[in-house]
């Protein structure tokens, strides 16, 4: 009879204790701990501002935050949203596993810093993610394709890094963003398809980087970037072929910087007619051609720099324009220039 109650009382007592344990967390301990975790890899904190205030003993409040933790944006109830670590001059190694489980960061900013790691594939999974902020450090390795897993991504910055390997393709997912800066890196891709399949940026900057291909492709293609875009940064590439067309270029309505210097585009110049807001036009050193009229860029156009030097126009000089910016071309200087135009 003893013995059978042994077998009686022991599966209750498994019963009650699995019935007591709170419901799994998502929040608060774990978010502390993938904190900590990636505060390891942190060798030098020239400021102490991180290694300082990040400490187990000083971590939670009544609310469960570590509100003490220099750069931490947390939630009322434990759950961290905001990493900044901007400018710090920290070094060390991210490891970028250590954070991806912070299913509710939605700013991760660590711009400015001598950190370096690779971006790994599960990154994709930190699903709350809208800003995300790696540039001016030295991480290194492929920029994997789950990044466009990240639908929530408003602005996403990893210029002046060693990224290398090609561009990931599917940013059409993307379709909150509206900065993307993956300048100063070693980037390989088809600048053309990327144009395709962006859609709503309004800050594209993809210059200093090995991105090929051409910017001719239909008005299907680019309608969608082209309503939105500002600003258009592809210098120092090896982009070839024509510089949009007569029939796309109109349709950038709101495009005010495009900076395509140094790249291998040939042909005539299309009309910038259409461009009412138009300010910076870079397209110097190209190898474009053909007579540069008056008419170019319209009457309407407050342009405020022109660099076409560097390629092979021909024709009268642009009276309107710096000389200089124009110079390295078969220009005839056969207006009457004021002096006014020589920077
Ligand atoms: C942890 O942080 C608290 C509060 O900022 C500080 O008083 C304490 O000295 C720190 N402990 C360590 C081990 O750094
Ligand atoms: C993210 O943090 C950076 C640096 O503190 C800040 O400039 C930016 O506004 C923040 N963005 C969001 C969406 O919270
Ligand atoms: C960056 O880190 C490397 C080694 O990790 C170090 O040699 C270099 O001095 C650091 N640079 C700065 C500006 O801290
Ligand atoms: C991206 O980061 C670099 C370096 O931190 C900064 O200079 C640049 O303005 C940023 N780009 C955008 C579009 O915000
Ligand atoms: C233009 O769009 C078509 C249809 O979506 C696509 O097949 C083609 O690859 C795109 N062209 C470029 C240069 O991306």
């Amino acid at each position: 009879m003893a013995v059978r109650l042994h077998f009686l009382v022991l599966p209750l007592l498994i019963c009650s204790t699995v019935a007591q344990q709170p419901p799994p967390s998502t929040g608060e301990k774990d978010d502390v701990r993938s904190l900590l975790e990636f505060k390891k890899g942190i060798r030098d904190d020239p400021s102490g501002l991180v290694l300082r205030s990040w400490n187990e003993s000083s971590a939670l409040e009544p609310d469960g935050c570590p509100s003490s933790w220099h750069g931490v944006m947390c939630e009322g109830n434990g759950v961290v949203v905001g990493v900044a670590l901007d400018g710090l001059g920290l070094s060390g190694d991210l490891k970028f596993s250590t954070l991806v489980g912070m299913q509710s960061l939605r700013n991760l900013s660590l711009s400015g810093n001598n950190l370096t790691g690779r971006l790994v594939q599960r990154v994709g999974s930190m699903a709350s993610l809208q800003h995300l902020d790696l540039s001016g450090n030295r991480f290194y390795g492929s920029v994997p394709e789950s990044i466009t897993d990240l639908r929530g991504l408003v602005y996403l910055n990893i210029s002046r890094n060693g990224f290398t390997g090609g561009f990931p393709s599917g940013m059409m997912n993307l379709q909150q963003l509206r900065v993307l800066d993956v300048s100063q890196n070693g980037l390989r891709g088809d600048a053309g398809e990327i144009f395709s399949e962006l859609r709503n940026v309004e800050h594209l900057d993809l210059s200093n980087n090995a991105f090929y291909g051409m910017l001719t492709m239909d008005t299907a293609n680019l309608s969608s970037l082209a309503s939105t875009a500002k600003t258009i940064n592809v210098s120092y590439n090896k982009i070839s072929g024509g510089l949009f067309t007569n029939a796309t270029l109109p349709l950038f309505k709101n495009l005010e910087i495009l900076d395509v210097n140094y790249n291998q585009l040939s042909g005539e110049l299309p009309s910038f007619d259409a461009l009412p807001n138009l300010r910076v036009l870079r397209a110097g050193n190209n190898q474009l051609f053909g007579p540069l009229q008056e008419g170019l860029f319209g009457s309407a156009i407050a342009l405020l720099e022109l660099d076409l030097s560097g390629n092979g126009f021909t024709g009268k000089l642009l009276q309107r324009y710096s000389v200089s910016l124009l110079s390295q071309n078969r220009l005839e200087p056969s207006l009457p220039i004021d002096s006014s135009f020589f920077y």
